[in-house]
C-alpha cells in the first residue's frame, strides 16, 4: 500500500526559490520516488483571502497550474486538482468549525502576525487552519511537505482529526483503525525549511525579496544583484554560527545550487569579491531553471489543456473526498 501525501500551494503571486526548495521540489521528488500516492492541488480558497479579483484570480490559477506542471509534477502520476473543485473541503470545514474554539485558533501564527499588524481580519483569515485542515484530513494523508512557516498548520489538522475521533468516533479506543481521521504528519527538510531571500529574511513574496522560480536571465541577474553582502565578520548566519567574513546570505541562497565541496571552494578563491560571486550564482541559476523555464513556455501555449488536467484530477480527487465526507456525516449524525 503507498503512503499518502498530499500539499498545496496558494495562487497568490509569483513562486519564488523559497517555494520551490521548501516545498515544491519534495513534492516531484517524492512523486518519482514511487512511493506515495500524491494529491497536490492549487488552494484557490485559501487564496481568495488575498486575491479579491476575478481576473487575477484567474490567471494566478493558471499561472501555479503551469509551475506545477513545468516543474515535473505529472498528472500520469499525481492527482493535480484545484481545491475548489472538490466541495468536501468547505464542507469538512465547516463541521470543523462547530469542534475548534475561537481562542485555539487565535493562537495561530498567522493570525497573530495579521493581528499585530492592526489589520481587521476577515473570518476567511481566521478560519485558515480549519480549511486546511479539511484539505489535509479528507484525505487519509500520511505526510504534507511543506516548509517550515506551515508547521504549525499541520500541527493544526492532527488536533483537529484528534478532537474530532474524541467528538464522534468509536468510544472503544483499542479501535484505532476505525478512527475516521488519520493523523498527518509534516514533512519539512532542515536544509531548506526556511530558504533566505535577497534581503536575508525568509524568502517571501509579501517581503519583496524573492528570486522567481520562472525568472528570465534579467529577472535572475536583478535579483541576485540585490542581494545583500554585508554580513561580514562575527555576523550571525542563518546556520546560527558566527559567520568568518564570508557573504553567509549569498553563499545561503547559493548553496541551494551547488555542491558544498565546490561551493566553499569558490568562496574561498573569491574572498571579498562579491561581483564575481554573484555572476557566478547568476550562471547556476539560470543553468538549473531554465529547461523548467522552457517546459513552461511550451506548455502556457495550450492552456486549454492545462485545465483539461485539473478537471480530471478533480474527478479523481472528488470520488475519494465524497467517501470520506460521507463516512464523517454518518459519524456526526446528519445522515
Ligand atoms: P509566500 O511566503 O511567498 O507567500 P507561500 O505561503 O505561498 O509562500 O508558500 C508555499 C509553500 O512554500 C509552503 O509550503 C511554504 O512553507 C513554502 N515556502 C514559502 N517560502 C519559503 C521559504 N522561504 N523557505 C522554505 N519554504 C518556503
Ligand atoms: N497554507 C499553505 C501555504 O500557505 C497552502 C495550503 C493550503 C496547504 N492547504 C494545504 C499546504 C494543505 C499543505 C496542505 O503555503
Amino acid at each position: 500500500m503507498k503512503k499518502i501525501l498530499l500539499s498545496g500551494v496558494k495562487p497568490t503571486g509569483t513562486a519564488h526559490i523559497g517555494n520551490y526548495f521548501g516545498a515544491m521540489k519534495q513534492m516531484v521528488d517524492l512523486q518519482n520516488s514511487g512511493n506515495y500516492q500524491c494529491f497536490l492541488f492549487l488552494a484557490d480558497y485559501h487564496a481568495l483571502n488575498l486575491i479579491q479579483n476575478r481576473d487575477e484570480m484567474k490567471k494566478l490559477t493558471l499561472e501555479l497550474a503551469l509551475d506545477y506542471l513545468a516543474i515535473g509534477l505529472d498528472p500520469k502520476k499525481s492527482i493535480l486538482f484545484k481545491q475548489s473543485d472538490i466541495s468536501a473541503h468547505t464542507e469538512l470545514a465547516w463541521i470543523f468549525d462547530t469542534i475548534v474554539t475561537v481562542p485555539y485558533l487565535e493562537r495561530a501564527h498567522a493570525f497573530k502576525d495579521a493581528e499585530a499588524k492592526n489589520k481587521e481580519i476577515n473570518v476567511g483569515t481566521f478560519n485558515y487552519p480549519v480549511l486546511m485542515a479539511a484539505d489535509i484530513l479528507l484525505y487519509d494523508t500520511d505526510v504534507v511537505p511543506v516548509g517550515q512557516d506551515q508547521k504549525q498548520h499541520i500541527e493544526y489538522a492532527r488536533d483537529i482529526a484528534l478532537k474530532f475521533n474524541h467528538t464522534f468516533g468509536p468510544k472503544n479506543v483499542e479501535e484505532y483503525k476505525d478512527l475516521i481521521f488519520k493523523l498527518p504528519d509534516s514533512l519539512i527538510l532542515d536544509t531548506v525549511a526556511v530558504v533566505p531571500g535577497t534581503d536575508g529574511r525568509k524568502m517571501s513574496k509579501s517581503y519583496n525579496n524573492i528570486i522567481p522560480l520562472f525568472a528570465t536571465r534579467e529577472e535572475i541577474t536583478k535579483a541576485v544583484m540585490s542581494i545583500v553582502t554585508d554580513a561580514g565578520i562575527g555576523a550571525i548566519g542563518t546556520d546560527g554560527k558566527v559567520s568568518d567574513g564570508k557573504p553567509i546570505n549569498l553563499y545561503n541562497i547559493h548553496k541551494l545550487f551547488k555542491a558544498k565541496d565546490k561551493l566553499d571552494q569558490l568562496y574561498e578563491m573569491n574572498k571579498g569579491k562579491y561581483k564575481s560571486l554573484k555572476d557566478d550564482l547568476i550562471e547556476d541559476i539560470d543553468a538549473f531553471v531554465k529547461p523548467m523555464r522552457e517546459r513552461r513556455e511550451k506548455l502556457a501555449k495550450d492552456p486549454k489543456k492545462v485545465i483539461k488536467i485539473l478537471e480530471k484530477g478533480a474527478k479523481q480527487a472528488k470520488k475519494i473526498a465524497d467517501k470520506k465526507l460521507l463516512e464523517v456525516k454518518k459519524a456526526v449524525g446528519v445522515l
